[in-house]
């Protein structure tokens, strides 16, 4: 790991970051100095993480856990002062689909998906309000910028025909980013979001028709039909579809001193496309 990393000393926190673009993040964030607390929904995969993080010579600690518990933010804002006396980044990337079209979607399905891409980036970040504000007024450089990044999708920016929830919630946590910033100005804090395309992880790759994962405590199906896959990378101007650490970058943008001035913006990071 770096030692004159970009984000050498900060301090950020990853929600879903036992595998996938998560872990693809918070790996990255590591590399580049930050000192990170990694959660997800088990034990088992955020401690891959952190071992990950901790064997090449980066600083991480865990905090398993599901995000949509009550309790949640304030453990993991907690967790981040606690260990180590600071917070500088958020990254919002918890989450998963549960499809269905519309007449078949249960109102469990519906709030499923409120609760895991709205609700609980919203209990994170109103946890963490104080903190920042806290640590803002005894920041000793005044310069200092913090950073908040949610994350998104196409299907929030555009619809996706079966994803009335998952639209739904992702489209909010836009809405959510743009308030945000403006909350967060005055706290040097910016707040940003990220809409992945077609990103390669276990919750798009694989025939699956029938795969399903247990997540949260339900089975869902996950991975999408190889040809619907096929014609997904043909439109894709880039020609193929985006790796998590095609998706780790994008964040990375949102995270360096670089980009201090840019806030309540909606960054697409879907090789090219600009539509659907
Ligand atoms: N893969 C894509 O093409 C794509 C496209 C658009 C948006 N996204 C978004 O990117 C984010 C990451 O997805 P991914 O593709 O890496 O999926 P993934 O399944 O590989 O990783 C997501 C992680 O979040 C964790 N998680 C789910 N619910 C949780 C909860 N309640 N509490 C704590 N952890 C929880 C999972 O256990 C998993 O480890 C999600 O918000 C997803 O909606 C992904």
């Amino acid at each position: 790991m770096s030692t004159n990393g970009k984000l050498q000393g900060k301090v950020a926190l990853v929600t879903g970051a036992g595998r996938g673009i998560g872990r693809a993040i918070a790996t990255k964030l590591a590399s580049e100095g930050a000192r990170l607390v990694v959660n997800d929904l088990d034990l088992e995969p955020v401690a891959e993480t952190v071992d990950l993080i901790n064997k090449s010579g980066g600083q991480a600690v865990a905090c398993a856990g599901n995000v949509t518990a009550t309790d949640f933010a304030e453990r993991f804002v907690g967790k981040a002062m606690e260990e180590y006396k600071g917070l500088d980044i958020i990254v919002n990337n918890a989450g998963y689909t549960w499809d269905n079209v519309v007449q078949k979607m249960s109102d469990e399905q519906w709030y499923a998906m409120l609760d895991v891409h709205l609700t609980a980036p919203f209990r994170i970040l109103r946890a963490a309000q104080p903190v920042i504000r806290a640590l803002s007024r005894s920041d000793k450089e005044k310069s200092v910028v913090r950073k908040i990044v949610n994350i998104s999708s196409v299907a929030g920016l555009f619809g996706n025909a079966g994803q009335t929830n998952y639209s739904a919630a992702k489209a909010g946590i836009v809405g959510m980013t743009k308030a945000l910033a403006k909350e967060g100005g005055r706290l040097n804090t910016t707040v940003n979001c990220v809409a992945y395309g077609y990103i390669k992880t276990r919750l798009t790759v694989g025939a699956a028709t029938e795969k399903t994962e247990n997540i949260d405590g339900r089975d869902i199906k996950v991975g999408v039909n190889s040809d619907l896959l096929a014609l997904m990378e043909r439109s894709i101007p880039l020609g193929r579809g985006g790796s998590a650490e095609d998706a780790a970058g994008a964040v990375y943008l949102f995270c360096i001193p670089e980009s201090n001035y840019v806030s309540g913006q909606t960054l697409m990071c879907t090789g090219g496309l600009t539509g659907m």
